[in-house]
């Protein structure tokens, strides 16, 4: 499996960041949108892990779409939202490297944008063993989509993720030899962002969380620009037309799709950040073992 391009204590400082930025995480992040929860785990109703689940982005997917979701996440910061957030999930402190559950008691396991924390073999072996058949894991994360101008600018101040790892994931090959089947999909999705939920979306980002206060700052104060600044940003104002577009779910709920961007009442500006969220689904469990 791939090189972490970081050691595992500064990686393990860095996971331990969301806990300071727990609720600028769970307001500036994108959820998931159900077209992927639907490919990813079909119509039946399921038991499902929601791994290293943090304030509950894709919990809420899985909830909506009418599974029964056990939510486990290390950070007391990050489970207390989701708790208060979703009653219905069932919530438990725990890691991936030592599941808090009973082996072949669920349908299905998820993880979004956190398998790139965990020790990536201990955790497969722990999956599996929590798995009964035939068994999904579904591999989640939302990267930036096809961008005009201004996300690109956003994109370019953000700077790389903090983790910065060849295949990120294990690779197809690596998990054919656990699942039968294992294929990546990506869905397009929208979500609505403003001056406020932009500088929270940058501040939960791990590398940023971690930064001195100084070069923080200026970052943010660079975001602040762009949205006040941005001639894009104020002029892209087509009027909602009412559909959406071809499968693109708007997450994290506000304006309507259809318009890039609109002025407000009160001359705040809402924009739609597109994101695209990329599934790897991995079905029906072999009782294989990793390569040594
Ligand atoms: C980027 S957040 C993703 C949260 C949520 N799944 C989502 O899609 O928005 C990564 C989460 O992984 C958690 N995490 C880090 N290391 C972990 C581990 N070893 N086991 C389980 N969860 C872990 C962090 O605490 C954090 O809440």
């Amino acid at each position: 499996m791939g090189e972490l391009h970081v050691d595992s204590a500064s990686r393990a400082e860095r996971a331990g960041a969301f806990a300071r930025v727990a609720d600028e995480y769970d307001r500036g992040r994108p959820g998931y949108p159900h077209a992927a929860i639907d490919w990813l785990l079909g119509s039946d109703a399921l038991e499902v892990l929601d791994l290293g689940a943090g304030t509950g982005k894709l919990t809420a997917a899985l909830l909506a779409a009418g599974h029964r979701v056990t939510a486990v996440e290390p950070l007391a910061q990050m489970r207390e939202i989701l708790a208060a957030a979703l009653p219905r999930a069932h919530v438990l402190a725990g890691t991936a490297e030592a599941l808090p559950l009973a082996s072949a008691s669920v349908d299905a396991v998820t993880v979004g944008a956190a398998f790139h924390w965990f020790d990536q073999r201990v955790a497969l072996a722990e999956i599996v063993r929590v798995l009964r058949p035939p068994g999904v894991l579904g591999l989640l994360g939302n990267a930036f989509g096809t961008s005009p101008p201004w996300v690109a600018r956003v994109r370019e101040i953000l700077g790389p993720p903090a983790v910065q790892r060849p295949g990120h994931w294990p690779s197809a090959e690596e998990l054919a030899r656990l699942f039968a089947d294992v294929e990546d999909r990506e869905f397009p999705h929208e979500q609505s962002v403003d001056r406020a939920s932009l500088r929270d979306l940058a501040r939960s980002r791990s590398s940023v969380a971690v930064m001195p206060e100084d070069e923080r700052e200026a970052l943010l104060a660079r975001l602040d620009r762009l949205w006040d600044e941005e001639p894009e940003l104020h002029t892209l104002g087509t009027p909602h037309t009412g559909a959406h577009p071809e499968g693109h779910t708007p997450c994290g709920g506000a304006p309507p799709a259809g318009a890039q961007a609109r002025r407000q009442a009160g001359g705040r500006a809402h924009a739609l950040m597109p994101w695209r969220a990329r599934v790897r689904r991995c079905r029906g469990l072999l009782g294989g073992e990793l390569s040594p």
